[in-house]
């Protein structure tokens, strides 16, 4: 097949490319850094003449609910007037368990792509995960608070992003599911834990100290709202193992 990655530069999206390139698929990866800026979209139906399936793995970092709106429809919008005008078969994106339970900038900037998904007439699939192993070390990023990395608690089921780049891979294979079956980890974990065991394996000094953010959103996460609750896929490897496997 002949697969295009949108986000192919990011944690998961590198996934995605690495495991399709393995696999003998033909792969576009579609990111800034690559020459290719999907808010405008210019010359993008040039590129994806001739693919079998576009797999959208973008993001932004943002936690304010209109930039993540305006970033994941527009991008959506210009992927699939793309897909459209280049006869691309199949559009995937990959989204996040119980984003539709709790009312976040980021979350409802998933739930407005899913709409733009499902409303666009073409033909879809969209797969829902839990957080990455690799979520607690871009949470330490962003909660870098001067000598301390303020974490809130999330009740998390986290799963390797490997394993998340392989199902979507294997759905690329399959005829449009519409919205598929979520996919989690093997082991519920806390976000606070996960975050002391990654900075123990890597050696960084520099205190985890749980934030406790008022409010229904942050309880709703503290609760397990992003815990699968439906019938659900669980991948193999454990948080504990993913780390163990990591070069310090
Ligand atoms: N992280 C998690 O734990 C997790 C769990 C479940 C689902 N998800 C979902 O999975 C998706 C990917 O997450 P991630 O953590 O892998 O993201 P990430 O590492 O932040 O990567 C984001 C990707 O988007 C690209 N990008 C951003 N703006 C762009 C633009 N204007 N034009 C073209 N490319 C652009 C980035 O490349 P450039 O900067 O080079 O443009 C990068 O390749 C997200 O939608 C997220 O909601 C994430």
């Amino acid at each position: 097949m002949k697969i295009a990655v949108a986000g192919g530069t990011g944690v998961v999206g590198t996934h995605v490319v690495r495991e399709a390139e393995y696999a003998g698929h033909e792969v576009l990866s579609l990111s800034r850094s690559t020459g290719v800026d999907l808010t405008s979209g210019t010359g993008l139906a040039e590129h994806l003449r001739g693919v079998d399936a576009v797999i959208d793995c973008l993001s932004v970092e943002t936690v304010k609910r209109k930039v993540a709106v305006d970033f994941f429809t527009t991008t959506t919008r210009t992927l699939l007037d793309a897909e459209q005008a280049a006869g691309v078969p199949h559009h995937l994106v990959l989204s996040i368990v119980g984003v539709d339970r709790v009312r976040y900038g980021h979350y409802d900037g998933k739930v407005a792509q899913e709409h733009a998904v499902r409303d666009s007439g073409r033909p879809f699939t969209i797969l829902r995960a839990t957080q990455f192993h690799e979520f607690a070390e871009q949470m330490s990023r962003r909660g870098r608070l001067g000598p301390i990395i303020a974490m809130p608690r999330i009740a998390a089921a986290p799963v390797a992003a490997r394993e998340v780049a392989q199902a979507l891979l294997d759905l690329a294979g399959l005829p449009p599911a519409g919205r598929t079956y979520e996919l989690g980890g093997p082991e519920r974990r806390d976000l606070v834990d996960m975050a002391r065991a990654l900075a123990r394996r890597t050696g960084r000094r520099t205190p985890v100290v749980p934030l406790v953010v008022p409010g229904a959103a942050s309880k709703a996460m503290r609760s397990g709202a992003l815990v699968p609750h439906d019938p659900w896929r669980t991948g193999v490897e454990t948080y504990d193992a993913w780390l163990a496997s990591r070069t310090a």
